[in-house]
C-alpha cells in the first residue's frame, strides 16, 4: 500500500475522487487536507465528512487549510459546483466534531515522518504552497507528487488561458513550481480531464451498480450536467479530479511529456501554465505534463471500484 495525503477542495469532482482513492487498496489515505477554492475550506471540509461517511471511512482525519489564496481576493467556484460544492444536493451533514484545523502543519509532518507519500493535488495551490514556504525540505522525500491544474493546448476553463486551480490562487501555483522536488510535478491539466465526461449513459449504468453510491453520484451530480448543457452544450459533465488518481492506480491510461512549465501571475495571463516546449529559457524541467488519456481505461478503473461494477 502507498501512502498518500490528498490536499482538495470538494467539490463535485474532488468529491469523486476521494471515493476512487477511498475504495483502491493499493493506496492508504493518511488524511485529506481542505482548502479554499471550488467553495470556503469549513464547506469543503463538510464535504469530504460525507464522504467518507458514505464509504465508512470516518476513521481517516480532515484537516483545514487556507481559507483564502496568497495575494488574490477568494473567488469560489459555487456557479458550478452548487453553494454547498455538492450541486446543491441537501445530502445530510455529518458531525463536524472530528475535524481538525492545520492542514499545513500535518502536511509537513506527515511527509517528514512517512517517506515515500504521494502527495495529491486537486484543488488551489495555497495549502501546498504555505508547507513549502515553512518547511522547504518537505517535500524532499515524496514519492510522486500529483497536480491537477493547469492547461497545455487545451483552453482555459476561467479565462481564455487560465484553469480554475491555477487561475483561484496563481501566486501559490507559480510559487509551487518554482521549486526543486526529487520527483517532477506530474501535471494532470485541462488537455486531459476533459476528455473525461460523465454521459447520462454513464450514469444510467452506475444505476445498476452499488445503489447507494449511484444515489450519491447521481445526486451530486444533476446540478453540474445542467451547468454543463447550460454553458457549454456538453450533454453530461466533464469531471476533471478523478482522472488524477486512476493515473495514479495506472499511469499507462495517459501520456505526456517532460517540459519547464511555469505561472503567470497577473493580468490577462492569470492563472496560465506557461510551458516552455521549444526550450526557449534552457532552464531544467520541472513537469510531466499530461497529454493524451484513455477514457476507456479511466472508466474501466472507476466503476469496477466506485460501483464495484464487476461484483454485480
Ligand atoms: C478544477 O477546478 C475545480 O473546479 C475542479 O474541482 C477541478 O479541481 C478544474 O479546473
Ligand atoms: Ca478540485
Amino acid at each position: 500500500k502507498k501512502n498518500i495525503i490528498i490536499d482538495c477542495d470538494p467539490g463535485i469532482d474532488d468529491s469523486l475522487a476521494l471515493l476512487l482513492a477511498l475504495q483502491s487498496k493499493e493506496l492508504n489515505v493518511l488524511g485529506i487536507t481542505i482548502v479554499s477554492g471550488n467553495v470556503p475550506a469549513s464547506i469543503g471540509a463538510q464535504n469530504a465528512l460525507k464522504v467518507l461517511q458514505l464509504v465508512n471511512r470516518l476513521d481517516i482525519p480532515v484537516y483545514i487549510g487556507a481559507e483564502k489564496p496568497l495575494k488574490v481576493p477568494f473567488e469560489s467556484a459555487q456557479d458550478t459546483h452548487g453553494e454547498d460544492g455538492l450541486g446543491n444536493s441537501q445530502i445530510p451533514s455529518v458531525s463536524s466534531a472530528s475535524l481538525q484545523e492545520n492542514a499545513v502543519f500535518f502536511i509537513k509532518e506527515t511527509l517528514h515522518q512517512n517517506p515515500e507519500t504521494i502527495v495529491l493535488a486537486l484543488g488551489p495551490l495555497t495549502n501546498i504552497a504555505l508547507a513549502l514556504n515553512e518547511d522547504p525540505s518537505c517535500f524532499d522525500q515524496v514519492s510522486r507528487f500529483v497536480v491537477m491544474g493547469g492547461n497545455y493546448r487545451s483552453h482555459g476553463n476561467c479565462s481564455p488561458v487560465a484553469e480554475y486551480n491555477f487561475w483561484c490562487d496563481p501566486d501559490a501555483a507559480k510559487f509551487v513550481f518554482e521549486q526543486e522536488f526529487p520527483v517532477p510535478i506530474e501535471m494532470v491539466g485541462l488537455d486531459v480531464t476533459r476528455k473525461i465526461v460523465l454521459t447520462p449513459t454513464i450514469l444510467e449504468y452506475m444505476k445498476h451498480t452499488n445503489k447507494q453510491i449511484y444515489s450519491f453520484i447521481q445526486q451530486i451530480s444533476r446540478f453540474y450536467f445542467d451547468y454543463h448543457w447550460e454553458h457549454e452544450k456538453v450533454l453530461g459533465c466533464v469531471i476533471n479530479d478523478p482522472l488524477t488518481v486512476a493515473y495514479l492506480l495506472d499511469s499507462s491510461l495517459a501520456q505526456g511529456f517532460n517540459s519547464h512549465v511555469e505561472v503567470a501571475t497577473l493580468g490577462l495571463g492569470r492563472g496560465q501554465s506557461i510551458v516552455d516546449d521549444h526550450n526557449f529559457w534552457q532552464l531544467p524541467n520541472n513537469c510531466y505534463l499530461l497529454t493524451e488519456v484513455d477514457p476507456a481505461i479511466f472508466w474501466h478503473i472507476f466503476l469496477t471500484r466506485v460501483c464495484k461494477a464487476e461484483e454485480i
